[in-house]
């Protein structure tokens, strides 16, 4: 029998449908993917599930004890893995019948996921997975329940699987735009067609004689009204028949170097003989590297090897670490107690950026924060969507120089993909931490390994030839020097070649 069992569901927030499920069903054994874009209702799914929120319509049977493991944020005493880690062990540990997992593999190293993915695949009772990382959806679920246009549907299969079912019905969506939009031109034909011909009744033939006309005025004018009906009623069938819309496209948006603080230097951080601690630990004997201006720095590493706490050194002016006075930095790190929850996300992001109004609001709809969001309070926002105003507030904020610790946790697809086109096209210098490799590879133009103490510096060992991901770079400094009035011509010349050249 089922032990999760809903029917005609609807969820309402403030009066305003968030999803509804027809039918879904879920048995003991079954491993089942949740996912959604960001605020489609997965958490408040599950909270209807455990029975912390009875507000609903519809059917729904849980037959079971639920054990439900919250979506999480990191704490200042525990890193965000460590935190996720011991909540899913104390779960497991209960043999739960039905178990809940929000977002478990968030902050999570390599070895952690393995971890995780190995414990869920021995868990024997009904497992429901909530989860934006791909890889582990699909190395442990066997069924996938969507989100989409505010309604719940099941796909057999996992991520993988439901991704194929869903870029067919998207191909076969856009070929039917396609035949709607040439049909509606055919109707539309159609109709002049008739209403030119009605026109054409109502004025007569021309050889017709006075009595003639007069004569056959009604009977010419009845059909010339009929064919206009008929023309009005080709309209609407057209209307009606539009049933199919437009697959959803996303559009980006990127600043320039001039909305920001203007940067002067040659580099950013200079690290010379720098011994990097934790308590008595040594993370880093010794390193010596420089990050220079426009540079997109990916620092890796397994959990604990030292990447947050080199972070934290830089923002600290450590001895040996040497950090260039122009540098304005913003830091992002996944701290949802940095935000005040009573503020609204419009007072929030204001508050945060010296940008027009339009600027800012252009940044927050690239990355899933439209209009509708500005009033809500920031208490009421889901995980993905607080992780996006805290980027929105430094992305837009009067920095030159980006710290960003693990911003891609929590994000759907869109939103990352968002992000990085952001990053890719930022005219400041980004050092950041992310365990998604595809993002990283995406943003980074270099890449710092913790590796025994040491930190391994591909730049230093081959050198790189004249990548197309050098134009940001080469564009930030011209842009910067546009500004400096004392600015040398023969230099700014020299640039614009380059500019052209590595434009090709
Ligand atoms: N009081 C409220 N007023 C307006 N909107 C609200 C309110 N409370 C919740 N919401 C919205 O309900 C939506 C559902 O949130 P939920 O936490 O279920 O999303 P989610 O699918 O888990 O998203 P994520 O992937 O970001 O964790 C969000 O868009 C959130 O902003
Ligand atoms: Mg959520």
């Amino acid at each position: 029998m089922s032990e999760i069992n809903m029917m005609k569901l609807e969820k309402l927030i403030n009066g305003r449908p968030l999803f509804t499920v027809a039918h879904l069903v879920a048995n003991g054994g079954d491993r089942i993917g949740i996912v959604g874009r960001n605020g489609a209702g997965k958490s408040t799914l599950a909270h209807l599930l455990t029975g912390t929120d009875h507000d609903y319509h519809g059917q729904l049977i849980v037959d079971g004890v639920v054990t439900y493991v919250a979506q999480i944020a990191a704490s200042n005493e525990q890193s965000g893995g460590q935190a996720m880690m011991a909540r899913v062990r104390q779960a497991l540990s209960v043999r739960p019948e039905i178990l809940i997992l929000d977002e478990p593999s968030s902050n999570l190293d390599e070895p952690h996921q393995a971890w995780l993915i190995k414990q869920l695949q021995h868990y024997h009772g009904l497992l429901l997975l909530i989860s934006h990382d791909r890889h582990l959806l699909n190395a442990v679920t066997t069924q996938t329940w969507a989100v989409r246009h505010g309604e719940f549907k099941a796909y057999p299969g996992n991520y993988a699987a439901y991704r194929t079912q869903l870029d067919q019905q998207i191909t076969s969506q856009q070929a039917a735009y396609v035949r709607q939009n040439r049909h509606q031109h055919d109707l539309k034909l159609a109709m002049q067609a008739r209403h030119e011909k009605a026109q054409r009744l109502r004025k007569g033939n021309r050889r017709m004689t006075p009595s003639e006309r007069s004569n056959s005025k009604s009977l010419r004018e009845a059909t010339a009204a009929k064919l206009d009906r008929s023309a009005k009623k080709l309209v609407e069938r057209g209307e009606r028949e539009a049933k199919v819309t437009k697959p959803f496209t996303t559009t980006g948006f990127k600043l320039v170097a001039t909305d920001f603080p203007a940067f002067t230097g040659k580099t950013v951080v200079t690290a010379t003989n720098f011994t990097l601690r934790r308590q008595q630990q040594v993370l880093l004997k010794q390193a010596t590297f420089q990050i220079k201006p426009g540079e997109r720095v990916a620092l890796v590493g397994p959990n604990g090897s030292g990447k947050t706490t080199l972070l934290t050194a830089i923002l600290a002016h450590q001895a040996g670490l040497n950090l260039a006075p122009a540098a304005k930095l913003g830091v992002f790190k996944q701290d949802m107690t940095a935000l005040d929850g009573q503020l609204t996300v419009w007072q929030t992001v204001r508050a945060a950026s010296q940008l027009p109004d339009q600027t800012v609001r252009n940044v927050m709809g690239a990355l899933g924060l439209p209009a509708r969001f500005y009033q809500q309070s920031v208490a009421s926002l889901s995980g993905g969507e607080l992780v996006k105003l805290q980027l929105v507030a430094i992305l837009v904020g009067n920095y030159n120089v980006l710290m960003l610790d693990e911003p891609t946790n929590y994000l759907d697809v869109d939103a990352l993909d968002a992000l990085a086109d952001y990053l890719q096209h930022y005219p400041g210098t980004v050092i950041f931490v992310s365990h998604d490799t595809t993002f990283r590879t995406q943003v980074a133009t270099r890449q710092l390994t913790f590796d025994q103490q040491r930190l391994i510096d591909p730049a230093r060992v081959t050198v790189k030839a004249a990548a197309p991901s050098d134009l940001p770079l080469l564009q930030f400094k011209y842009d910067q020097m546009m500004l400096d009035p004392s600015a040398d011509s023969a230099v700014l010349q020299a640039l614009r070649a380059q500019i052209a050249a590595a434009k090709g």
